[in-house]
């Protein structure tokens, strides 16, 4: 292939474009990120979390030779906002008479000569001289550390720096106490004294490293669903995120249910977020919530939405506000006098429906006023097409938001076959915030697949204003979504073949997107080969009681029909009823359907070579609100296109799909939903891309998805000033696609780099087969 490199003419400024997304799942956060090593702290975890917690989940007693009793008390916590507290009755004293605590995953990693900081409250029901005593433990039980305290009877805070004296990975903390009678224990604390960067209620360093090393140009956070899911109200105990809790001393910061099904204690809070922003030189990217949760199906009033306005504005005084305003004090007193220097704003994550829009643009309006100078995003749903999608888009235009947040997690086959999907939108307008993408899996073909469409991200810079992959986090021991970007248990972690290839891309993002030209036709390779959706037509029920009637299905191509009077499915056997194949380009299948029990709607497979490898058009999808054109490529689907729409059970529909090509459109009551082109899935011999960096390096990305070598050839046009030099090349070369990084392998698909002697001005390269190359120029 032939490229041409054009140095003089019009160059895009890149701004911010590749950064990072955090969002507390996969206990992300508690249990993750954020340095705490005790679970269940302040003794708040409830079954409003998740079904088996309750306030002593994480501890156990410990008897020793003595007897001891736990209750959970709430008459004088240390914070009325953390009501529990822990009461150990000792009935009978003895050596070693208490409680521990288990730590995440297998337990409280202690590393040898390393420090550890521990902190709680502790009272006695009445002075007593015998010593309460914090020790940590190895997994076995033997001490590595210890020290005494003398309690008395009104809640006292404890300090103690604890020196492990072994390593040992599945530590305890225990606390136990000599003599009989009450010891109450609250808000108790571990965290390794070596976090990241040394900091206070700091972050675990591996994990936090880890990020750093990328050098993402943004972060956003908290999330995710966990913005927008839970009760509107602030001080309910499974509310939705609100920011203001999450800010001031960590022992007054409310637990509150997680809508991924456990707790967070919101330690790791805004303040603590905006800070790693600075300390990894991310730019802090928060998104709030609307007063609208769409999982719930609740939203505040239109005329109650005076708190969800001032969490806006009161926000970006927390991060921009001087320290002698009401928010800039609180993060003053919190440590940071010096504003954050926000710039961005996401209102919503993924909501659709006319009830959140209207909201969106109550709390736009009020921060477009005060201000001006904050970039705001709007959300365009979950979905890469149809009527939320359009509608989230408008929103933007309309008001004037400055980006706007697409998502979607599709098979590496829709990457392929995206990779021009930006190349057509406008210059003008809001521009594009990939909030969220990945595609199925961590594998290298999972990684370099999303490479190639990251070419597509940095080509269309005019149009991409931001883009993020998502998640970032996982527990291994605490698993709600795959693929992510990190892989961690108590003790490791270690990035996938996604995060070395979103690394790459962020360490060496230029400031400037150079034009690239292919000097010839692009010959590209097509793996879906057919021009048609062929394969077999069959009815389901989506968690529902299904009965199907009045079913013509026709061959366009030849007018011949077939006519079958009717089903019934039920939900129960999960059936599948054929009602024919189709090998022809054009087809329409006409049916009634009707629900007679059940959850969702209906389903109707075609194209279906095999479960792997087939069309899905469903009817009442998630929480029977939307229909959805799904593509399954290999067992891994792609939602094409959405549409709201909810199934009354009992009510007749009219249902008509009609096939023509691989065009796919639909129609319910005669009412047009879907229309659709499932792309061909393409592999272009090389994917290039160039840039300027700040001091006149150029940078080259060259993405070889194809099992060939590609032997390129690119010319530079307008004066170069690059010399023959020595060159720093990165590569990802030679891994079996579906190969993966593990605890045991951490780097194993990763990148090496090289140094080579060459010419940019008659640049030759043979590009090895699924490969990623990266070249720095110096000027
Ligand atoms: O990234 C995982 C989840 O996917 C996010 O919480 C949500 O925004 C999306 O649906």
């Amino acid at each position: 292939m032939k490229f041409k490199v054009d140095l003089e003419g019009n160059k895009v400024a890149l701004g911010d474009l590749f950064g990072v997304f955090f969002e507390d799942l996969n206990h992300g956060a508690d249990g993750g990120l954020y340095g705490e090593l005790v679970q269940n702290r302040s003794f708040e975890f409830s079954q409003v979390d998740h079904p088996s917690y309750n306030a002593l989940t994480a501890w156990e007693k410990v008897e020793g030779d003595g007897e001891v009793r736990l209750i959970v008390e709430t008459g004088n916590p240390v914070s009325d906002r953390n009501p529990h507290y822990l009461g150990m009755d000792i009935m009978k004293a003895g050596e070693d008479v208490g409680v521990r605590n288990l730590g995440w995953g297998k337990g409280i990693p202690l590393v040898r000569g390393e420090k550890y900081l521990f902190r709680c409250f502790v009272k006695r029901e009445q002075c007593r001289c015998e010593p309460v005593r914090v020790s940590l433990r190895s997994g076995n039980g033997e001490i590595l550390a210890e020290q005494e305290f003398c309690v008395s009877d009104k809640w006292q805070e404890m300090n103690a720096e604890l020196v492990s004296t072994a390593d040992d990975c599945c530590g305890k903390l225990y606390i136990t106490a000599a003599g009989t009678g009450k010891v109450y224990l609250d808000f108790v604390s571990l965290f390794a004294r070596n976090t990241f960067l040394g900091r206070r209620n700091g972050l675990r360093k591996d994990i936090a490293e880890l990020l750093q090393e990328m050098e993402p140009k943004f972060m956003r956070f908290p999330g995710g669903c966990l913005v927008h899911d839970g009760s509107l109200d602030p001080d309910a105990r499974d509310a939705s995120y609100r920011w203001k809790n999450t800010v001031g001393p960590v022992e007054n910061r409310p637990a509150r249910r997680n809508n991924w099904g456990y707790n967070q204690t919101l330690g790791l809070g805004f303040y603590e977020l905006f800070e790693f922003c600075e300390d990894i030189g991310a730019k802090p990217l928060p998104v709030i919530g609307a007063g609208y949760d769409p999982h719930h199906k609740r939203e505040v009033p239109l005329e109650e939405m005076g708190p969800w306005v001032d969490d806006a504005l009161d926000l970006i005084e927390f991060a921009n506000g001087g320290a002698d305003t009401r928010w800039g004090s609180i993060r003053a007193q919190m440590g940071h006098p010096e504003p954050f220097g926000m710039e961005y704003l996401g209102i919503g994550n993924e909501e659709v429906g006319e009830g959140f829009f209207e909201r969106f643009q109550v709390i736009f309006r009020a921060v477009r006023e005060k201000n001006p100078e904050i970039r705001i995003i709007g959300t365009s749903g979950p979905f890469a097409e149809g009527g939320e999608f359009d509608r989230g888009w408008e929103s933007a235009r309309r008001n004037g938001a400055d980006l706007v947040d697409e998502h979607y997690y599709m098979s590496p086959e829709w990457f392929l076959a995206h990779h021009h999907r930006y190349d057509s939108y406008p210059k003008e307008g809001p521009k594009v915030f990939l909030g969220e993408y990945a595609s199925w899996g961590n594998t290298w073909y999972h990684a370099l697949t999303e490479a190639s469409f990251m070419i597509g991200l940095e080509r269309n810079a005019q149009a991409v204003g931001l883009a993020c992959y998502a998640p970032m986090l996982a527990n291994v021991d605490y698993v709600n979504w795959k693929p992510d970007m990190i892989w961690f248990d108590h003790y490791r972690a270690f990035g996938t073949p996604n995060y070395y290839v979103q690394k790459m891309f962020m360490k060496h993002q230029g400031k400037y997107q150079l034009k690239v030209e292919a000097m010839e036709p692009v010959q590209a390779a097509v793996l879906s080969l057919s021009d048609k959706i062929s394969g077999a037509l069959e009815l389901s029920g989506y968690e529902a009681d299904i009965v199907y009637s009045d079913i013509s299905l026709v061959n366009d191509d030849t007018g011949e029909e077939i006519l079958l009077s009717g089903c019934r499915v039920s939900r129960e056997k999960e059936e599948r009823v054929r009602v024919g194949v189709m090998d022809c380009s054009s087809y329409t299948l006409r049916l009634k359907a009707l629900e007679e029990d059940g959850y969702r709607g209906f389903r109707i497979y075609f194209g279906s070579e095999n479960e792997e490898n087939e069309f899905c058009w469903t009817l009442g999808g998630w929480q029977n609100q939307d229909t959805l054109i799904g593509e399954k490529i290999n067992g891994r689907n792609s939602d094409l296109c959405q549409h709201l729409l909810e199934i009354e059970k009992g009510r007749v529909y009219d249902l008509r799909l009609e096939v023509r090509g691989r065009h796919i459109a639909t129609y319910v009551d005669n009412v047009l939903y879907h229309q659709v082109d499932s792309l061909p899935v393409v592999v272009e011999p090389l994917y290039l891309s160039a840039q300027e960096s700040e001091d006149g390096e150029l940078i080259w990305k060259a993405v070889n998805v194809s099992g060939q070598p590609c032997e390129a050839e690119i010319a530079l046009s307008g004066e170069s000033a690059y010399p023959v030099q020595e060159v720093e090349i990165i590569c990802m070369e030679g891994f079996p696609l579906n190969g993966c990084n593990s605890f045991e392998q951490p780097e194993l698909i990763s990148p090496v780099k090289k140094v080579a002697a060459m010419d940019p001005s008659n640049f030759r390269l043979t590009v090895p087969g699924q490969s990623i190359s990266m070249f720095r120029w110096k000027k």
